[in-house]
């Protein structure tokens, strides 16, 4: 192991990075190259990480909570929705059969990705204490996964869901037909300007935060739209001490390669179009302007691992009708098969971020608010 990525190492001193991120994108890297390098890029960051005391950690954290306030809910740069215009045939491949393009929760080794889809959105049910009849909201509802499921475990709930994605609203509409659910309505809006007169006893956000930068402005609208004993369930992905924005590339909304204040030298690699936050685990805490915190939870990142793992393996067990689905949404197949790659690569990165240092460095978080 130790050789390989020196390997990695000399092939990055010897300028050949962008030769090498190439070669990724054309699939002419073995996965078990990949996996080194990804390896190397999350043990990079780590060190990056570990370099700050608990002192410049904490100053850096104060400094981003001090300019995500003065910015934007969401900025160009953090969402852009063209990354979830993705090909619906090859998200079905990817995914499990509820389609949740959000981590699932594995008890064990043996569990199916199907069933640990189900089980983490039962986990959001429970900790959301839903309750039968309860009328909820699920912001950035994707395909539905979060919505539909609350809908058939609880049919006296009322779901609205919103997403602003054309072809997921129609997906789950059409659902709601096939299984007969008259209790979601979907609304196709972006949900940091969309406007209604409603209260809810819940509501949901599942894996959107990654997209929004002020979360003072987004709690305070949220909190609109929570009745006066109502809840709000939040979960996002984390590091456990440090929060930091991130260059992303521009193929994927998925690979975070470096940090903005990092001399790593795998620099080359970026495509510098989009900027992300990567929350530590308390980050929000600091926005209780308008909801105030009862419970808070972690899951460790080997859920996010094995999520990852099996996306690559549903994938590459149906490889050929995976490129199809993407070639045919694609003007240009040598694009298409770029985008493939890339996808392919960024998931071996979140494999290897995910289960780095056993789950405890990077992870999931899991919140609980109430309005103040
Ligand atoms: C990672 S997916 C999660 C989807 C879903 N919550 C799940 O767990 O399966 C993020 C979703 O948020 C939606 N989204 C992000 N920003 C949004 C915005 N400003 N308005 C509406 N939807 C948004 C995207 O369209 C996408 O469906």
């Amino acid at each position: 192991m130790a050789d390989k990525v020196d390997h990695v190492e000399e092939a990055l001193d010897r300028n050949s990075k962008a030769k090498l991120w190439e070669k990724l994108e054309l699939g002419l890297v073995p996965d078990e190259e990949i996996k080194v390098i990804m390896r190397s890029v999350v043990e990079k960051r780590h060190q990056w990480i570990n370099k700050l005391s608990c002192q410049q950690q904490q100053a850096q954290i104060l400094k981003l909570v001090h300019s995500l306030r003065q910015t934007d809910v969401v900025t160009e740069s953090t969402y852009n929705p063209d990354h979830y215009e993705i090909a619906f045939s090859f998200m079905k491949i990817m995914h499990g059969k509820a389609l949740k393009m959000s981590w699932s929760y594995f008890e064990d080794e043996s569990v199916t990705l199907d069933d640990a889809e189900i089980a983490m959105l039962d986990l959001y049910c429970e900790r959301a204490q839903i309750s039968d009849g309860h009328k909820v909201l699920d912001l950035g509802c994707g395909y539905g996964a979060v919505a539909l499921h609350i809908a058939r475990k609880y049919p006296h709930c009322h779901v609205t869901a919103i997403t602003d994605i054309a072809s997921q609203k129609q997906f789950i509409e059409e659902q709601c037909r096939e299984h007969n659910l008259a209790n979601v309505e979907i609304i196709l809006a972006d949900i940091t300007t969309y406007e209604m007169n409603k209260e809810f006893d819940r509501v949901m956000v599942i894996s959107v935060l990654e997209h929004l930068k002020n979360y003072e402005l987004f709690l305070r609208k949220t909190s609109k739209w929570m009745k006066a004993d109502g809840f709000l369930f939040i979960e996002h992905w984390c590091h456990r001490s440090l929060a930091y924005e991130f260059k992303a590339s521009s193929n994927s909304h998925i690979i975070h390669i470096k940090p903005l204040v990092d001399d790593d030298r795998l620099e080359d690699w970026i495509f510098p179009d989009m900027t992300v936050v990567i929350p530590s685990f308390h980050l929000l805490l600091y926005f209780q302007d308008d909801v105030s915190i009862i419970n808070h939870w972690i899951i460790d990142g080997n859920h996010f691992s094995r999520s990852h793992e099996e996306w690559l393996k549903n994938i590459d067990a149906n490889i050929d009708a995976a490129k199809a689905a993407i070639v045919s949404s694609n003007n240009s197949e040598e694009e298409a098969m770029k985008w493939f790659n890339h996808w392919r690569t960024s998931l071996f990165h979140g494999i290897e971020q995910g289960k780095y240092n056993n789950g405890e460095a990077w992870m999931v978080a899991h919140l609980l608010f109430k309005k103040k």
